[in-house]
């Protein structure tokens, strides 16, 4: 079955290796049928959540704060999966990931008892390194909590400057990903 796919980008590299990575994800996906939609966060004026607990009141704008959230939600509440991409920053997600995450909560707000939407999802990193050990861990107890449906990640180490990622087959295996889901 075609799904509905978006992608949170929290790489401020345009052209960096976590775009590639998206680039080879969506090329995939596409080829078999599913439909695609990235937000490339760092080009969005998106602000970190309050913690009001304010929000859910109206399902089209459901938080509090008025930014580019709004083209975010309607996305995020037709998608079947969520594609978290980023850059490996401090041994976890980039900031400009985390900041629009959080936001997602005024969408449970939403529901009685702070419902989650149910949702397939994917991790997508780049870094220089392979510390991945904690970001794993955060998403292992992410996808618990939220009762959300792991796909598959891809983790391509050994990439730090833009550029560094050509031919890697990290991007093969995004492709493969991409094209394989089900
Ligand atoms: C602020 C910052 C923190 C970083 N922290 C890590 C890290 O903890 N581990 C690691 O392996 N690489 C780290 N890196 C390297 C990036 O993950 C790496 O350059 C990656 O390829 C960037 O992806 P991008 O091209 O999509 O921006 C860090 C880079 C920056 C700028």
């Amino acid at each position: 079955m075609a799904k509905k796919i978006v992608i949170l980008n929290g790489s401020p590299r345009a052209k960096g290796n976590t775009a590639e990575l998206i680039r080879s994800f969506t090329e995939g996906a596409e080829s078999a049928g599913h439909t695609v939609v990235c937000f490339d966060l760092q080009k969005m004026n998106i602000h970190p959540c309050l913690g009001c607990c304010g929000g859910g009141k109206n399902p089209d704008s459901p938080c509090v704060q008025k930014d580019d959230m709004d083209k975010i939600y309607p996305a995020y509440k037709e998608a079947d999966m969520v594609v978290l991409a980023s850059p490996l920053y401090y041994w976890t997600i980039s900031g400009q990931l985390k900041c629009a995450f959080d936001r997602l909560f005024a969408v449970a707000e939403c529901n009685e008892n702070l419902a989650n939407p149910q949702k397939e999802c994917a991790l997508l990193m780049a870094a220089e390194g392979n510390g991945y050990e904690e970001t794993l861990y955060w998403y292992d107890r992410l996808m618990k909590h939220l009762g959300w449906t792991d796909k598959g990640k891809v983790l391509c180490g050994g990439v730090f400057n833009v550029g560094d990622i050509k031919g890697n087959p990290k991007l093969k295996e995004a492709f493969n990903f991409g094209k394989k889901l089900k």
